[in-house]
């Protein structure tokens, strides 16, 4: 990897990718390009073109060729001559929102800093930090740009400081800005709802903005904060395409915005609506990390570069190598009607089984026997458990067995003592009524004495009693968005003060208890955003455990997010969330491809079913690293496929693991091909401790699997809807 500065051109590659930025005349930043890997010299004259164009704006007086209407940019203005959606808005303290950042200097340097916010790390990281300056608005903007070895991703940064000396307003900031030179792509997103998270969308651009966004306090289930542009010829494994992610867990703007002149601006920043943020003298603010890939080699190769970024530089170092427990959750086996009898039998019989955490759900504090109280609370309930939260850790720790805890720490119910003693920590307008969701009130985290308060109450329990994992749920976004403990003028600041509250309590929790292995949840994954990995290295997928609905979730999940960040159980049936019966064998074949547990009352299962659970875990701990360290595949795509597949490869191509996945059963088909991906093609592998085949046969030609019933002959694999297959490959 490389940062060259020559002719006033920046040129930032390494051996796949180029990202090149251009001084302009009028010294702000040209976006030239951003691609596949540039060889050879690089002038001016190869990105851009002086020429006259009818109505249009110009800088300079006597030259009708320089319009930035015309030019690609890299963080661009609003007041000169584009017109199109800026980088920054600021408000001066004479009113005006003319800006105009000019280049000054610049540095690179090798280490990533840190800054505050979460973000991706690296002391081998090279960087860029260019510095453009306003001499009317009397402000300094870095742009702060990051390579990684081996990673083919651009992490880019924003800081905006004051050096005048009046206070300026930020209405609006993009941590990232880019000007592509044709509109030929699709935008492809991930959006949804509660319990159907992530689904893919593809979309042509058009002359005019397309955009995905938050506004309800957090990254939200409705659109997740990353996007990619893909040729519409684009595919799993071949083709171009460009990805973005945004570091960040609260309201977000990703959007592309297609000019006449047929380029496109693609964006991504805090959302500007209902953001504003009053930015004193000498202070600074600080815009979240958003990360850039490119791809000619087709969606799975740009997952790959998320993947290994994500994995190596976002999540904290202690947790690259750490063995996900397979954990036992109480929530779908009891609800909120457990008794410490009850929960004591789950984990004997998890443990019996192989399970090596058992994690208590929502109910354990306050006065919380179902969802109208209690939160807040975060004190033991000892009318559910009499002998305290410390018995049941220890009970269970003494099997040899994790214990773990489920939090809502943001938020609160009416009815509970801290409501009571602080009716002003909710965030609500005291002109107006609040409204509620799953009957609980949004806590003031723009407020430290609100965080202070929550976390004083968290560490005794947690100092007292033995945890080694944290489910942090947050049920409910933000209505009514009002502090009575902000000014008129920062009432804009709250979502984001709001966001910079949580992951106060997020960095003060970790650090104080660095061995708890947290897990991010939000009504299951309306907060799975970058950012969350940063302290939770693992999210609660989707609510949704029912292992059809979560072939989509998990296949569209993983275009960004590493599968050992997804959350994924095996629940009962019928689904509690849709309905539909499958059986153990696919429920458990879905949810290996994730961190893997189980979610069901173990109690009630047949002796049949425990054998089945038991060997199931037993051939996932053998897989574990595998799974959790490979190279993961996606091969047959649920949105336009009756099969899907996927697979985890190791990084020698040794081993890997396939599963497979028919969702209806169909009379009378010739044989279905599984065709793989990412093998050595000289290589041989038996597959499933069986036939041999070599790696270019699998590769090209494909498996040929039988049907299970064809209506007159059985394979010996079940029959019926919903069913799967998996397939271990060893080299030999
Ligand atoms: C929503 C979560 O997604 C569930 O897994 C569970 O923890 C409940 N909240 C508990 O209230």
């Amino acid at each position: 990897m490389h940062i060259q500065f020559e002719n006033g051109i920046f040129h930032l590659y390494n051996q796949n990718i180029s990202y090149v930025i251009g001084i302009l005349k009028n010294n702000h930043l040209g976006h030239y390009y951003f691609g596949k890997r540039l060889f050879g010299e690089l002038r001016e004259d190869m990105f851009r073109m002086d020429q006259k164009r009818g109505l249009s704006n110009y800088i300079e007086k006597d030259d009708m060729t320089f319009s930035l209407s015309h030019e690609l940019l890299e963080f661009p203005c609003f007041g000169t001559t584009d017109y199109r959606e800026p980088a920054i808005d600021l408000k001066l303290p004479s009113g005006s929102r003319i800006v105009d950042f000019k280049y000054i200097t610049h540095r690179t340097y090798t280490g990533k800093k840190k800054i505050d916010l979460p973000a991706t790390w690296g002391k081998e990281a090279l960087n860029l930090e260019i510095d453009l300056y306003d001499d009317v608005a009397e402000t300094l903007i870095t742009l702060t740009y990051s390579l990684f070895e081996g990673i083919n991703v651009i992490a880019k940064n924003v800081l905006i400081k004051n050096l005048g000396q009046g206070s300026i307003t930020i209405n609006r900031v993009m941590s990232s800005s880019i000007d592509l030179r044709d509109c030929h792509w699709d935008m492809v997103q991930f959006s949804g709802d509660w319990a159907r998270e992530r689904h893919e969308f593809v979309s042509k651009l058009r002359p005019g903005i397309q955009s995905i966004y938050s506004r309800r306090g957090a990254s939200s289930a409705q659109h997740n904060p990353t996007a990619i542009l893909k040729r519409t010829n684009t595919t799993e494994f071949a083709g171009e395409a460009i990805g973005l992610a945004f570091v960040y867990s609260g309201n977000f703007i990703i959007q592309s915005e297609v000019d006449s002149n047929q380029a496109v601006r693609l964006q991504c920043g805090i959302h500007p609506e209902n953001f504003s943020w009053q930015l004193e003298h000498q202070m600074s603010f600080q815009a979240p990390e958003a990360i850039l890939s490119y791809t000619s080699e087709g969606l799975n190769d740009l997952s790959k570069q998320f993947h290994n970024v994500f994995r190596d530089h976002l999540i904290q170092k202690k947790w690259q190598s750490y063995k996900k427990p397979v954990l036992l959750n109480n929530w779908e086996a009891t609800y909120f009607d457990f008794t410490e009898d009850k929960l004591l039998d789950l984990a004997s019989e998890a443990c019996e089984l192989g399970v090596e955490l058992f994690v208590l759900d929502d109910g354990w504090f306050g006065v919380r026997n179902g969802d109208k109280t209690g939160l807040g609370d975060w004190f033991v309930n000892t009318d559910k458990l009499p002998n305290g939260l410390k018995f049941i850790s220890n009970s269970i720790k003494s099997k040899g067995m994790q214990f773990g805890l489920w939090i809502e720490p943001e938020m609160v119910n009416e009815n509970t003592q801290l409501i009571s003693l602080h009716p002003d920590w909710v965030i609500g307008d005291p002109k107006r009524s609040k409204s509620h969701g799953r009957n609980q009130y949004v806590l003031d985290f723009t407020q430290t004495q609100v965080v202070d308060g929550i976390y004083n109450q968290l560490i005794k329990v947690l100092d007292d009693c033995p945890v080694d994992y944290i489910k942090w749920d947050m049920n409910r976004n933000i209505t009514e968005a009002f502090s009575v403990h902000l000014t008129a003028d920062q009432q804009g600041e709250l979502h984001h003060r709001y966001i910079l509250g949580v992951y106060d309590l997020y960095e003060r929790l970790t650090q104080r208890y660095p061995h708890i292995l947290f897990e991010s949840c939000a009504s299951g994954g309306a907060r799975f955003d970058p950012a969350m990995l940063y302290f939770a290295p693992q999210a609660w997928t989707s609510d949704n455990t029912d292992a059809i609905e979560r072939l989509k979730i998990q296949y569209s999940t993983s275009m960004f997010y590493p599968i050992t960040s997804m959350g994924s159980h095996v629940s009962e049936v019928p689904n509690h969330q849709v309905g539909r019966m499958t059986s153990l064998r696919t429920r458990t074949q879905v949810a290996y491809f994730g961190t893997f547990g189980y979610e069901l009352d173990i109690t009630k299962l047949s002796d049949d079913d425990k054998l089945d659970i038991k060997k199931d875990i037993t051939t996932f701990k053998q897989h574990r690293n595998l799974i959790h360290t490979g190279d993961f595949i996606r091969l047959q795509s649920p949105y336009f496929s009756n099969e899907v597949s996927w697979m985890v490869v190791d990084e020698k191509k040794s081993e890997a693991l396939v599963g497979w996945y028919q969702v209806m059963a169909k009379p009378n088909q010739q044989p279905l091909i599984l065709r793989l991906s990412g093998l050595g093609s000289n290589k041989k592998y038996k597959i499933n401790d069986d036939q041999v085949y070599s790696g270019s046969y699998l590769m090209t030609h494909g498996l040929l699997l039988r049907q299970a019933f064809n209506g007159i002959e059985f394979s010996g694999d079940p029959a019926g809807d919903f069913q799967s297959r998996l397939f271990h490959l060893v080299e030999v």
